[in-house]
């Protein structure tokens, strides 16, 4: 146990056989911005997965604050009780629930009384500036503003821990660019811890306080940014 507000021991993930994460050790304190960068295929995603209780390890041990989540072959912690925000690879909006109705249904998840989801999921689209769009389905949206739903489903329940898996990578550069720049300042304005996937070096200098390299399941280099330096 430590101050850690989540920390990852000698964590392994295999499929078939294939070793996915290979030994992963992590310490993320409150307030952190963590980018991962790594080729594809090196276990990024699987990583968060396991962060977030989609996936069980096979050995070692993941924290949240103090709490064991998951231990070899089992969860302790179900993911909906990790105060986990994911923004998955694919976004993964439900196609059938309008924009207000995708995120209602985290609130929902997280016990949020009634009388105040609307309220509350307003507050989370006007953060990504999108509360026009709250009845729209998301087939009627651009790839940009599905992008910004995604992230304001994310963030709707509080999080403790925002997992982001290359959201904006299928967006053309400009809105990248204006995206990316957003979530920067909403990392500074919310404080919210962030682990940030991606396999473009321009994220980390933005979005990064600690970049993380991955190859073939291991972390392989650790690095603290400028940003961090520099109190930015
Ligand atoms: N459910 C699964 N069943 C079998 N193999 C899997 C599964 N999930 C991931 N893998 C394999 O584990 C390895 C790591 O996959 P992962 O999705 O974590 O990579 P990634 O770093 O996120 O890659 P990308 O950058 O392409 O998204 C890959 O070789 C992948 O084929
Ligand atoms: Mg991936």
């Amino acid at each position: 146990m430590n101050s850690s507000l989540l920390s990852l021991t000698n964590v392994t993930k295999r499929f078939a056989s294939h070793q996915a994460v290979d030994g992963v050790s992590l310490e993320v304190v409150a307030g952190d911005a963590l980018v991962i960068l790594g080729p594809s295929g090196c276990g990024k995603t699987t990583l968060l997965r396991l962060i977030a209780g989609l996936e069980i390890p096979d050995s070692g041990e993941i924290w949240f604050a103090g709490a064991q989540a998951a231990g070899a072959g089992r969860s302790m912690m179900p993911a909906h009780e990790r105060g986990i925000g994911f923004v998955f690879q694919d976004l993964a909006l439900w196609p059938h629930l309008t924009v207000q109705r995708n995120l209602n249904f985290v609130l929902e998840s997280v016990k949020m009384p009634r009388a105040d989801r609307a309220a509350r999921a307003l507050e989370a689209l006007k953060l990504v500036r999108i509360e026009q769009l709250s009845s729209r389905y998301p087939h009627q949206l651009s790839g940009g503003e599905q992008q910004r739903v995604a992230l304001a489903r994310a963030l709707v329940g509080q999080p403790r821990v925002l997992l982001l898996d290359e959201p904006f990578s299928s967006l053309d550069p400009e809105l990248r660019d204006a995206l990316r720049g957003e979530l920067a300042r909403l990392q500074r304005t919310l404080h919210v811890t962030t682990i940030y996937v991606t396999h473009d070096q321009g994220d980390a200098a933005i979005l990064a306080d600690r970049v993380i390299e991955m190859r073939a399941g291991r972390i392989v280099a650790v690095n603290d940014t400028k940003r961090k330096e520099q109190g930015a």
